[in-house]
């Protein structure tokens, strides 16, 4: 099935066609800076200029920066904070007209990793964690996703690990990549400790960037970079999206 997928991330909104039986972006990925401050009807917006784009008609997947339950945005740590109890699914629907279908964007990520990329034929637990402005997780299973986790924002080193060492926390504090691996190592060595995964997959825009901190990785867990890169988000969203329309 051909269905438009949809990245809303800090800094930018990014969409592309894909085809959800292959997992292939069918166009090129169109980009468009996050509105800010970046509340739900500016969103909204954007999101009908990129169907405006791309010409597109149909059923649209939509990763979305936040705790979502039933369409619903239920947290706002990185975006306005008025999203908060917002049917992000009907508001979208209503902006393009056509029918739109909201997760989680690290859950999506872990969605189109499972079923195409690194995290296929995984066997046990596989972390997935997405690094942007803030940091995302997918707990999967032998295969199986468990949805809505929040690993972001366990408790860590004095506030919420995001905050320690997401992409944003490294830029904000003008780390060096040696230091800010150094904060990441820390954290992934909690998170192994606590779920112990055979495998750490990282998603977001850093997983183009890990042998600038590689060196500092000393987790047993395999950690590898999503093999979709950046475009896990878009193509789990349309996945989700044709799921939904079954
Ligand atoms: C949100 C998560 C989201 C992550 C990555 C966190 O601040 O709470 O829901 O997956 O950022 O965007």
């Amino acid at each position: 099935m051909k269905v438009l997928g949809i990245d809303f991330g800090g800094s930018g909104i990014k969409g592309a066609i894909v085809d959800t039986d292959t997992g292939k972006m069918l166009t090129e990925r169109h980009r468009i800076i996050t509105p800010q401050p970046a509340t739900p009807q500016s969103v909204a917006d954007t999101i009908q200029q990129l169907v405006k784009h791309f010409n597109y008609e149909g059923p649209i997947g939509c990763g979305f920066p936040a705790l979502i339950n039933n369409g619903v945005a239920m947290s706002a740590s990185n975006i306005d904070k008025s999203w908060i109890q917002v049917n992000a699914e009907q508001l979208f629907s209503a902006t393009t007209g056509m029918p739109v279908f909201v997760v989680n964007d690290a859950d999506a990520a872990g969605i189109a990793e499972l079923r195409f990329g690194a995290g296929n034929g995984a066997p046990g637990v596989v972390l997935l964690l997405t690094i942007g402005t803030g940091i995302g997780s997918a707990l999967l299973n032998d295969g199986v996703l468990l949805p809505s986790t929040e690993f972001g924002h366990i408790e860590f080193k004095g506030d919420i690990a995001e905050r320690y060492c997401s992409d944003a926390a490294r830029e904000r504090q003008q780390m060096s990549w040696e230091k800010w691996g150094k904060r990441f190592n820390k954290y992934l060595l909690y998170m192994e400790k606590l779920f112990s995964p055979s495998m750490f997959i990282i998603g977001g825009g850093v997983s183009k960037k890990m042998d600038l901190f590689q060196e500092a990785i000393t987790v047993n867990a395999k950690v590898v970079p999503a093999t979709l890169r950046n475009q896990a988000g878009i193509i789990g969203a349309a996945c989700y999206a044709a799921d939904r329309t079954k």
